[in-house]
């Protein structure tokens, strides 16, 4: 396809609450095609639900940020650097299953659910903050990014008294508009951190997921591998708060938009956790991350992939698509979504989904219990949306109630 017909990307959105139209228009006219990204190169996106589980699913991708053709969203962002060893989310198998399965054990949801009563403690504290003090209140401030940072931050063994640290640094690494410079300093910093951290724990242990992580690798190899570790604790502090922050914004926006989802859920809790997969579906925050290489020729959809190329897959897109989803821009929050892409699909598919949903889920039917008449302080259409990060989200939101 001659370059002057890929569009190019980013698009900006047109409406805060759906797909980029291009995408969509290309998603039932063309949906494995080439967009030209910002460096200048020309990949495929994918946009169909169908498609994108195909390639999600074929090990002939690799999520190898190294390898050529991978691409990138920006000049650079994600690129290989010494300070880091790869991270789970960019290992290809036969690396990728060893180091998943030896982490596995601590997201499923049995251990989560040991980790209830401390969430909720986690919420209600915050909440209650929120009632204690002035109106209006940042929402995102007051409680969508500190719940699951403490949450993370316990759950790893991070002193979250270091949290204003690592929240911005994490901010910079998933922004779009940060320079290199400032995204290249984000992660020596947390690097440096981490490393002294895991140093630490290695004289004294702890009873938390790095301590765990110790022990498991000094039982196993005879020996600690602290980069290793340190990309562990580097992917899972900031995969464990930046998303589940966005996601619980974006759910308080979405039900005080829709008093009738709002009330049914007010009234019967039990039914919040299918509504949790509906907002996952209708938001699907990491659009943008969903990004592999082709390691050889692969027919996708109809279209010749060719070792080398450059894959995105619009998961956003293809969770609105009406081949799966009946009435897809509608949010339906009994509809009960099941198969969405929000987590992605295949061997990398997240390792933190279990957690996510509890943590929103709590969040939920706690907000609604004790503000049930919470509401935007500024009229939406004001706000201002994170169309510029790799994680969508709302950048403030000021409630009262
Ligand atoms: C992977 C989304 C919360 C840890 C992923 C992927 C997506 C995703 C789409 C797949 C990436 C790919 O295939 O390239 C989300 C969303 C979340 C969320 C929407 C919240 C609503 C979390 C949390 C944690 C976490 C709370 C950690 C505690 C991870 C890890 C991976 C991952 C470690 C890589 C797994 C692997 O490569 O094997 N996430 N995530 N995520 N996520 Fe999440």
């Amino acid at each position: 396809m001659p370059a002057e017909q890929s569009p190019a990307l980013p698009i900006a959105r047109t409406c805060p609450y759906a797909p980029r139209d291009e995408h969509v228009r290309l998603r039932e006219t063309d949906p494995v095609s080439k967009v030209t990204l910002p460096t200048g190169a020309e990949v495929w996106v994918v946009t169909r639900h169908e498609d994108i589980r195909a390639l999600l699913a074929d090990t002939r991708f690799s999520s190898d940020r190294r390898r050529p053709g991978f691409p990138m969203l920006d000049n650079g962002s994600g690129a290989p650097t010494d300070v880091l060893p790869p991270l789970l989310l960019t290992m290809d198998p036969p690396e990728h299953g060893p180091a998943r399965r030896a982490v596995l054990g601590e997201f499923t949801v049995k251990r989560m659910n040991k980790l209830k009563p401390r969430i909720q403690e986690i919420v209600d504290e915050h909440i209650d903050r929120m009632l204690a003090g002035p109106r209006p209140v940042d929402l995102v401030r007051a409680l969508s990014l500190p719940v699951p940072s403490l949450v993370i931050s316990e759950l790893l063994g991070v002193p979250y008294d270091d949290h204003a640290f690592f929240q911005s640094r994490s901010a910079s690494l998933v922004s779009r508009t940060v320079s290199q410079e400032e995204k290249q300093k984000a992660l020596f910093d947390l690097a440096g951190y981490l490393d002294e951290l895991l140093r630490a724990k290695e004289e004294v242990p702890t009873d938390d997921l790095l301590g765990r992580q110790i022990l498991r690798q000094r039982e196993v190899n005879g020996a600690v591998d602290r980069k290793d570790l340190m990309g562990l604790a580097f992917l899972l502090l900031i995969a464990g708060h930046e998303t589940t922050a966005n996601m619980i914004s974006l759910t308080m926006l979405q039900l005080v938009r829709d008093p009738g989802a709002r009330e049914a859920l007010r009234q019967d809790p039990g039914t919040t956790l299918p509504a949790v997969e509906e907002l996952l579906r209708y938001f699907t925050i990491a659009e943008q991350a969903l990004a592999r290489v082709a390691v050889e020729d692969v027919e996708l959809g109809g279209r010749l992939i060719k070792a080398g190329d450059g894959v995105l897959a619009l998961a956003h897109t293809a969770n609105r698509d009406p081949r799966v989803f009946p009435d897809p821009d509608t949010f339906d929050v009994g509809r009960g979504a099941r198969n969405h892409l929000a987590f992605g699909y295949g061997h990398h598919q997240c390792l933190g989904q279990n957690l996510a949903r509890l943590e929103l889920q709590i969040v939920i039917d706690t907000l609604l219990r004790k503000i049930p008449d919470i509401r935007p302080a500024v009229p939406v259409d004001e706000l201002s949306f994170k169309d510029d990060a790799i994680i969508y989200g709302i950048y403030e939101f000021p409630v009262t109630w």
